[in-house]
């Protein structure tokens, strides 16, 4: 199986070069690169026998012919964050296309089709909501989000059309769910258990609730020089006070986590007071009633700083999504495959997001995870061996085994 692991590595290789910027990996939502990369793996589903679209958004969908009328589902992303690592996405697409490709070399028909999608955009760099590939692909796409803006100005509208796709076309075109078996995505834990455990791959009980929010503070421009301390209306001040109290909430309460990744200031110069930030505020948790509340008492605060310091503040809920528990029955035959290959289960769940969350509306969803160095991802350093990339396409073939019986 080492062959096919090395090709795996390799490709990763390939489209980690892919970029939109020099000398790091960012594959933002409809970008050059994404084209790029869309017509590089497109190449290679072709060569593994199967037929190429790309839909209404631009996902990328490869469908290897079987017999009977169900699919299979395999996939995961081809965008990245911004200097992102070469495995986060990619390899779940590169692993369920070796799989497709020795069946094609064998010349095998399972009793099913198989579809592998490399779904345009999980990360929600470029708009701030994750999911809009896989949304569309399980007819969940909210057409209010087309008017979203990226930092240029450009709509999410605009984008989809300039990307070839169709922006009318993104709702109602969901996959026909009865023909659907369900999903599976491979993926790097992005996490330190699997290391921690010695063991090369995981089985995802599920994936935690998610909510991405904006918080502003509107305060009052003025000179850094002349204005008094107690008389500003400081909004970065406020957004410091807010941050540090975000991490104290997430500190406070087991299993939660929530972060403050993205900050822009206006009017954003050394001797102005600052006027107006926005921040980005991301919270995850097992458990939704715990992650709702967490965001209720943190949306308290936001109000309160305001208050005390004379700020509008502001609070919009850009996207959620629940926590997500996976199919028994398809992650049955996961686990099945894993000890069947000699491998301890190990049951996890995912503090990331994965399109998985997205295709569970669709039907049943099953993970793998592989062990990923120090579980560092959303970062260059982002690393696996490809021992465990080999085990990883051992047990999906076995899993596709399983599935036909
Ligand atoms: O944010 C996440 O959890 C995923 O990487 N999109
Ligand atoms: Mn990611
Ligand atoms: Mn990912």
């Amino acid at each position: 199986m080492e062959g096919a692991a090395a090709t795996v590595m390799e490709r990763c290789d390939i489209l980690g070069r892919i970029s939109e910027e020099p000398g790091r990996i960012t594959r933002p939502y409809g970008s050059e690169a994404m084209r790029q990369v869309n017509d590089v793996v497109a190449g290679w589903m072709r060569a593994s026998g199967m037929t190429v679209r790309q839909d209404a958004i631009g996902n990328l969908v490869g469908r290897y012919e079987g017999m009977g009328d169900k699919t299979l589902i395999l996939g995961s992303h081809l965008d990245t964050v911004r200097d992102a690592g070469k495995y986060d996405g990619i390899l779940g697409m590169m692993v369920a296309l070796t799989c497709l490709e020795r069946l094609h070399e064998r010349g095998e028909r399972l009793p099913f089709a198989i579809e592998v999608v490399g779904f345009a955009d999980e990360e929600g760099l470029r708009f701030g909501t994750t999911y809009l590939g896989s949304s569309v692909f399980a007819g969940a796409f909210n057409p209010k989000l087309l008017s979203l803006k990226d930092a240029n100005g450009v709509t999410l509208a605009d984008a989809v059309r300039s990307f070839g796709g169709d922006p009318d076309g993104l709702v109602g075109n969901g996959r026909n769910a009865g023909e659907l078996i369900g999903y599976c995505e491979v993926h790097i834990e992005q996490g330190p258990r699997l290391e921690t455990h010695d063991l090369p791959i995981g089985i995802v009980s599920g994936i935690a609730g998610q909510s991405r929010i904006v918080v502003g503070f509107e305060g009052k421009a003025d000179h850094a020089g002349t204005v008094p301390m107690e008389g500003r209306r400081d909004a970065l001040c406020a957004a410091a006070e807010f941050v540090v109290e975000v991490e104290a909430t997430a500190r406070g309460e087991p299993g939660l986590v929530a972060t403050v990744g993205e900050i822009s200031v206006q009017p954003g110069a050394s001797n102005v007071i600052p006027g107006e930030v926005d921040l980005s505020l991301d919270i995850r948790h097992q458990d939704d009633e715990v992650r709702e509340q967490a965001c209720q008492a943190l949306r308290q605060r936001v109000e309160e700083i305001g208050a005390a310091r004379e700020v509008v503040p502001r609070w919009h809920l850009r996207q959620e999504k629940r926590a997500v528990t996976f199919a028994p029955d398809l992650t049955a035959l996961f686990e099945q495959a894993v000890g069947e290959l000699g491998y301890p289960v190990e049951r996890l769940p995912s503090g990331a997001g994965h399109d998985a969350a997205q295709m569970a509306d669709l039907g049943p969803v099953a993970m793998l995870f592989v062990r990923c160095r120090e579980g560092i991802s959303h970062n260059p350093a982002e690393s696996v061996r490809p021992e465990d990339v080999a085990v990883a396409i051992e047990v999906v073939n076995r899993f596709l085994e399983l599935v036909a019986k």
